[in-house]
């Protein structure tokens, strides 16, 4: 049987992000059961109709990644209680038609949501307006369970790096639910 293919999306393009990093762990947690790539897509424009049409091609790039993946993993870092614009610019992108032949790329895509801040909040917020987001356009959102994680400073080691040691396990019980998300919704198809 094919391996189902997971795609992450992390709203961030810091290198040492912590995001990024709640990706990777969820990949490790995941290991050979499923196909898992996180997105890069630091070189998409800002979006302008002008440049629309024929698309650039690191999106064209892009939406070939969305296209072939079974599932969208956001993984979301909170500014102002909101998502980052990087991530909006992105799904600006994808939300639209490729041509007048093929409709856009997110359409009924199962998606899941986490995210992880310094602060208090654990991304709540910001992950409400994603779900507005991506519920108008269509995904599948995995509403429950969503993962937030606040004090991200709490489970980091000495050298700055993540350890999750109280986390994971919700990590994990996320993966887990992600994955029966996925195969029913396999199923049904
Ligand atoms: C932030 N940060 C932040 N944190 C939070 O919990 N709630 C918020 O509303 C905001 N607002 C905010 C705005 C802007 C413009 C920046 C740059 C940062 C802090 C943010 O959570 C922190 O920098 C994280 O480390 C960002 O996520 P990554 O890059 O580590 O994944």
């Amino acid at each position: 049987m094919k391996k189902i293919k997971i795609l992450a999306i992390v709203g961030s393009l810091r290198k040492e992000s912590y995001n990024r990093q709640l990706a990777l762990a969820a990949k490790e947690i995941l290991g050979d059961r499923v196909d898992f790539t996180l997105l890069e897509y630091q070189d998409i424009p800002l979006m302008n109709q002008d440049i629309e049409y024929p698309a650039p091609e690191a999106v064209k790039r892009v939406r070939e990644e969305v296209k072939s993946a079974d599932g969208i993993w956001f993984f979301t870092p909170e500014y102002n209680h909101f998502f980052p614009g990087v991530l909006k610019n992105l799904i600006d992108w994808l939300s639209r038609p490729i041509s007048d032949k093929e409709p856009q790329v997110l359409t009924g895509k199962p998606a899941a949501i986490s995210g992880i801040s310094p602060g208090m909040s654990g991304t709540g917020i910001a992950q409400d307006h994603l779900v507005t987001l991506i519920s108008f356009l269509n995904m599948d959102v995995m509403n429950a369970p969503r993962l937030t994680i606040p004090n991200a400073m709490h489970q980091l080691d000495s050298g700055g790096k993540l350890t999750l040691k109280e986390s994971h396990p919700y990590l994990e019980k996320q993966a887990n639910a992600f994955m029966d998300f996925l195969e029913r919704h396999m199923h049904d198809q």
